[in-house]
């Protein structure tokens, strides 16, 4: 079986606390055993096992692939006048994603798969090597179940969120499309998607049909996540919380019950710091929530409207800077923290038996990644142990 040495690792991250009893792992002056797509051995470089094939980091810096566990990537069209009027004083609204569907459900099968191919492939040159992909801008049975099926092409982590927001052919019959969310479009995407997803928030779906589109989500096998408080306080952590949703996404608003509750459940905080920075919003406050115990991810959340880029290493830097991470708590967030918020053990982590994901940094140390904003860092992106 042929096995590849990455040997003369500066730092390694490995996410792995019992190597040294802190949440990244470090090892200084590190190697890794690869096989079959597999971690086969981690330690120090003096005692590595010798491989038919060994490649030389050069003193850098090696961390876990970024698992990007929010995005969606299944549209058609652009809103850059949308963005611009905002950083011109106007406010962010659930609304402009009518304009994205509208184009979504005019364009081709071919166009939705080159486009979102597209971002899939800047993603995992930024370092991404699982993402997750949401349904939502079809809106229609035929469009939803599209929109998954083009997803399941990219990624195995893809999600229903037909509960986007209510379609213009609904406007006034909000509980009628929820009906429909529950019944015949649930069951008609249900071979293609993992999780279910809605969007609770003002201007898209109140808590109490969140409940009933999630709980609908569950009976037929699929596991839940949900948008929760984006746009204003709300009841959606507390539903999430409920319903064992393995991430509640956005969160930029927080009250201390809401952290109590987050705080003794497995659902994961999945901070979305683009959405902030692309809507000119008040960034939460992370910090709060991981001294309260809270497991928080990070995420990109590309899509046309909110948060319109696929890089991690920019979701690292801002949350360091706006959300009062440290360097170390937030590329955790982007690696393992996005794992447990999409409920996967063998992905987020270079430990023995991990898919071997890894990124090979151009610096000696993570820290640059916040340290040098803007500039990419990326020398190598490993996926399934192979260079990409
Ligand atoms: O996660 N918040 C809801 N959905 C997206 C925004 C979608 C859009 O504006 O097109 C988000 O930010
Ligand atoms: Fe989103």
């Amino acid at each position: 079986m042929s096995q590849t040495l990455i040997k003369n690792i500066g730092l390694l991250v490995t996410n792995n606390s019992e190597v040294d009893s802190t949440p990244l792992g470090l090892i200084e002056n590190a190697a890794i055993l690869i096989e079959s797509g597999k971690v086969k051995w981690v330690g120090a470089s003096e005692s590595s096992p010798g491989a038919e094939k060994s490649i030389d980091a050069s003193g850098k810096c090696v961390i876990p692939g970024f698992v990007d566990s929010h995005n969606h990537l299944i549209f058609a069209g652009d809103r850059s006048k949308e963005f611009a009027a905002r950083m011109a004083g106007q406010k962010y609204e659930a609304g402009g994603i009518a304009y994205t569907v509208e184009l979504t459900r005019k364009a081709s099968d071919g166009d939705l798969l080159s486009n979102a191919g597209r971002l899939q492939h800047e993603a995992l040159h930024s370092g991404t090597t699982t993402i997750e992909i949401k349904s939502g801008y079809g809106l229609t049975v035929k469009d939803e179940v599209r929109s998954l099926s083009i997803a399941k092409q990219l990624t195995t982590e893809t999600t229903f969120l037909g509960a986007h927001v209510v379609p213009s052919e609904y406007k006034g019959k909000a509980e009628d499309y929820v009906d429909l969310v529950c019944g015949q479009m649930l069951s008609e995407i249900k071979p293609h998607a993992k999780w279910i997803d809605v969007f609770c928030d003002r201007g898209a779906f109140t808590t109490e049909q969140a409940r009933k589109i999630l709980k609908a989500g569950i009976a037929a096998g699929l596991q839940p996540r949900l948008h929760a408080n984006q746009l204003e306080q709300g009841d959606g952590i507390a539903l999430g919380v409920e319903l064992d949703a393995a991430s509640v996404d956005h969160v930029s608003h927080f009250n201390q019950s809401d952290i109590e509750k987050l705080a003794r459940s497995k659902t994961v905080a999945t901070l979305l710091p683009g959405a902030e920075f692309s809507t000119r919003s008040t960034y939460p406050d992370a910090r709060k929530l991981i001294d309260a115990g809270v497991t928080v991810a990070l995420a990109a959340d590309c899509n046309p409207g909110s948060s319109y880029t696929t890089n991690m290493p920019l979701m690292i830097a801002l949350a360091v800077r706006e959300m009062f991470m440290t360097p170390e708590q937030a590329v955790w967030s982007a690696t393992k923290g996005g794992a447990q918020a999409l409920r996967r053990s063998d992905v987020g982590h270079l430990t023995v038996g991990a898919t071997a994901d890894f990124v090979i940094l151009k610096e000696s140390s993570y820290i640059h990644l916040a340290y040098r904003p803007g500039v990419n860092l990326i020398d190598e992106v490993w996926q399934h142990g192979a260079k990409i």
